[in-house]
């Protein structure tokens, strides 16, 4: 079974994620050896704070995609960019600060500070689900306002909000209440993706099939939450087809 990592900084010299070409090589190779057939580049974003470098980011993603045809790894690299959450990024998407959605699709990957305050993290579905999209909850295990209210997890469940947890949050052996509060998450199916958030291929690395091999001994129905499912792959964004006038979805 090939997985799809949906949150991936792999692509190098655009965020703190891969230093340079060696290190994306390294991951890509590692993102072969874990049976990870597709991977979504999730460059940071901020677009309170600065422009995302659409242009020399398609030029990476390219880069990368011939990269991994000429290494014959079988691993085929998508659109994204996780967008650091701030009340005017919203309007930047509408005004054409333009910032690839996943895979093309109608999901946004969004992150929030830690210490977020909860109705943040609503008001920024509702205005998301305003102008189309369907917000993808990045690495929801850090939010305090989340893991201190449990009941809130249902709540935004209910807008149709996805949620994402990283794949290290399961490998790295999490303490007493943070293993109860992701068994919670599990038990309750209120995960829609594990993916692995890598940033290099040392610390912060591609895990995914040591995530799979734990989550599928306890609950062996569980192996979607690695396919990016629900994420439509390949479907066109009018947001990322305007900003270029083509659609951006790269070609395995
Ligand atoms: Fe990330």
């Amino acid at each position: 079974m090939a997985f799809i990592d949906i949150h991936s900084h792999l692509l190098p010299g655009l965020d703190d994620g891969s230093r340079d070409w060696d290190m994306t090589e390294a991951m890509l190779r590692q993102a072969k050896e874990d049976d990870i057939g597709c991977i979504i580049a999730t460059t940071h974003a901020d677009p309170a704070r600065k422009e995302f470098p659409l242009a020399k980011y398609m030029e990476t993603l390219e880069k990368a995609n011939l990269l991994s045809r000429q290494l014959g790894l079988g691993v085929t690299l998508y659109p994204g960019a996780e967008i650091m959450y701030a009340d005017s990024v919203t309007e930047r998407l509408l005004e054409g600060n333009r910032i690839p959605s996943l895979a093309g699709s109608r999901h946004t990957l969004i992150e929030f500070y830690p210490g977020v305050k909860y109705d943040t993290i609503l008001t920024a579905i509702r205005r998301l689900a305003y102008i189309g999209y369907t917000a993808v909850l990045a690495h929801i295990e850090r939010y305090e306002c989340l893991y201190k209210k449990y009941d809130r997890i249902a709540e935004i469940k209910a807008t149709g909000a996805k949620l994402q947890v990283n794949c290290g949050s399961f490998v790295k052996k999490p303490g007493f209440f943070a293993a109860r509060y992701l068994d919670k998450l599990l038990t309750d199916g209120s995960i829609n993706f594990l993916a692995t958030d890598a940033h290099s291929d040392t610390v912060r690395r591609i895990n995914m099939k040591e995530a799979y091999d734990i989550i599928i001994k306890r609950r062996p129905d569980d192996g979607w939450l690695f396919q990016g499912v629900g994420l439509g792959i390949g479907e066109p964004s009018p947001i990322v087809t305007e900003a270029e006038g083509k659609p951006l979805i790269v070609a395995p």
